[in-house]
C-alpha cells in the first residue's frame, strides 16, 4: 500500500543541476553559496510589469497528447505589482542576485520590454557599472495584436551587462549564413571559381563580399519569430522564450560545462537551451508548476529538484519486493478544469520511481507525457526489495505528490 508523505527534495543521478523552487529576488538558499561567482550566464526573463495574469494550457491525458486537445487552462503567474517601486524593488533583487552569481568572465542577459527597460538599464548601470554594459538586444516579432493609436509595439528588449572586463563572448559561435542575412544594394557577381559574391569600391580598394561566408548578428533580432500555436516546442506556460532566440544568447557566452542559472525559469526554455550546449544548468521559479514544467523539458541524468508537495492525489499500486515490479493501479487527483473521463491515469501527467534516504527521494526511473510518448508506462522494474520504495507523481495541473510503500 502506498501513504501520501510531504517530502520537496527529488535528487536525480548525481544531482549537479539544481531546480529550486523559490524566490530569485530575495536572499538565495544557503546551498547556493558555493555557486557564487562560478556563473558564467545568468538570463533572467522575469515578469515584465504588464499588471496582468498569466495562464498555461497542459494537455490532458493520452487524447490531449494525442491531439492537442483537451488542453485545459489553469494559473501560471501573477505579473501585478503594487506600483513601479515595488517592481524595481524585486529587479534589484533578482539584479544583485545575478550580479553575486557571476563568474569575472561572466555575463548577465536580462529580458524585459517597453515597459521598463529603461528602468532596468539604469538599475544595471547602478548594479554592474556602466562601463559592464555590452548590449541592447532589440528582438523583433510581428505575432501578436496591432495598435491603432501608436506604432504596434513589437519588440522585446534583452540587455547584456559584463560581470568584469575579462568576460568571454565569442561572436563567432552565431554565424548566419551571408546570402539569408544581408540583401543591400551591392550588385552580385560571381568570381572566376564559381563563387558568389557582393563588391564595394571605396578608397580606390575593392571589398568583396563572397555569399559562403558567415555574417555575425547586430544587435536587432528580426529572423526569430515567436513560438506559433501549434509548435512542437510550446510547454503550455504563457511567455514561453523560443529555444532558437536563448541558443544565440548563449553560445557565445557558454563553453560546454560552463554553469547557466536563470532565477525565473518559467518553463525552462534558457535551461534546456544550456543543456544543448553541455551546460550545468540552475534554475529558479516561485512557481511550483514552473518547477516541474521545467523538469519535464530537461535532460533528466543529473538534476535536483525542489518544489513543494500538496499532496492531494491518491496512488494505488502493486509491488513485487521479491522481484522489483511495481505497477500502478489508480491515480486519482481532481482539479476543476479537469475535463470528464473514464479514464483516472489521463490526470497523471508524469511519476517517477525510487527510494528515500535522508528526507530526499532518489529517482530511480521517470516517465512523463510528450508529444512523441503520449501514452504513459504504468509498469517499471527496480532494484529487487528496494527499502523505502517511493513514487512522485505530478497531475495533469501540475501538482506534485510523494507517496512511500508500506508493506
Ligand atoms: C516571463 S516568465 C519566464 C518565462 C520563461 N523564460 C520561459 O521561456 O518559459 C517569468 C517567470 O518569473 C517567475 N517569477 C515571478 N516572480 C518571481 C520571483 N520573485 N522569483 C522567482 N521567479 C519569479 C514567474 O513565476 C514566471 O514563471
Amino acid at each position: 500500500m502506498f501513504e501520501s508523505i510531504n517530502i520537496t527534495r527529488e535528487i536525480i543521478g548525481n544531482g549537479a543541476s539544481l531546480l529550486l523552487c523559490c524566490n530569485g529576488a530575495g536572499e538565495l538558499p544557503p546551498e547556493l553559496a558555493a555557486y557564487e561567482g562560478k556563473v558564467q550566464c545568468v538570463y533572467v526573463d522575469p515578469p515584465f510589469m504588464t499588471g496582468g495574469t498569466f495562464a498555461r494550457r497542459r494537455r490532458f491525458g493520452q487524447k490531449g497528447w494525442k491531439t492537442g486537445s483537451p488542453a485545459p487552462e489553469y494559473p501560471a503567474y501573477d505579473d501585478r505589482f503594487p506600483n513601479r517601486e515595488a517592481y524595481l524593488a524585486f529587479l534589484r533583487g533578482v539584479l544583485s542576485n545575478a550580479q553575486k552569481l557571476l563568474s569575472p568572465t561572466g555575463v548577465l542577459c536580462l529580458h524585459l520590454d517597453w515597459r521598463a527597460s529603461a528602468y532596468a538599464r539604469i538599475l544595471c548601470d547602478e548594479i554592474f557599472g556602466e562601463d559592464r554594459f555590452l548590449n541592447e538586444v532589440i528582438w523583433a516579432y510581428e505575432s501578436g495584436g496591432r495598435a491603432k493609436r501608436h506604432f504596434s509595439r513589437k519588440h522585446d528588449v534583452i540587455l547584456l551587462y559584463a560581470k568584469t572586463r575579462k568576460y568571454r563572448f565569442d561572436l563567432t559561435k552565431v554565424p548566419l549564413q551571408r546570402s539569408a542575412a544581408r540583401r543591400n544594394h551591392m550588385r552580385r557577381q560571381v568570381d572566376e571559381n564559381g563563387r558568389a559574391y557582393r563588391s564595394i569600391r571605396s578608397g580606390g580598394k575593392e571589398y568583396r563580399y563572397y555569399d559562403d561566408t558567415p555574417v555575425y548578428p547586430g544587435d536587432v533580432w528580426t529572423d526569430i519569430s515567436h513560438l506559433q500555436q501549434r509548435d512542437p516546442e510550446r510547454s503550455g506556460y504563457a511567455t514561453q522564450k523560443p529555444l532558437k532566440l536563448l541558443d544565440r544568447l548563449l553560445r557565445p557566452v557558454v563553453q560546454e560545462g560552463d554553469i547557466v542559472y536563470d532565477l525565473c525559469c518559467g518553463s525552462g526554455t534558457a535551461l534546456v537551451a544550456a543543456q544543448t550546449l553541455g551546460c550545468r544548468v540552475i534554475g529558479m521559479d516561485m512557481s511550483p508548476e514552473a518547477v516541474l514544467i521545467s523538469r519535464s523539458r530537461l535532460k533528466l541524468q543529473n538534476v535536483t529538484v525542489d518544489a513543494p508537495c500538496d499532496g492531494i492525489a491518491a496512488l494505488e499500486a502493486s509491488y513485487t519486493p521479491g522481484e522489483g515490479a511495481l505497477l500502478l493501479t489508480d491515480f486519482r487527483a481532481n482539479h476543476k478544469a479537469f475535463p470528464k473521463t473514464e479514464r483516472a491515469f489521463d490526470a497523471l501527467e508524469c511519476w517517477s520511481a525510487g527510494y528515500l534516504e535522508d528526507g530526499r527521494m532518489v529517482t530511480l526511473q521517470h516517465f512523463h507525457r510528450s508529444p512523441k510518448h503520449q501514452e504513459l508506462p504504468l509498469m517499471c522494474i527496480l532494484p529487487e526489495n528496494l527499502p523505502n520504495l517511493a513514487v512522485q507523481t505530478v497531475d495533469a495541473a501540475g501538482r506534485k505528490s510523494v507517496f512511500v510503500w508500506k508493506e
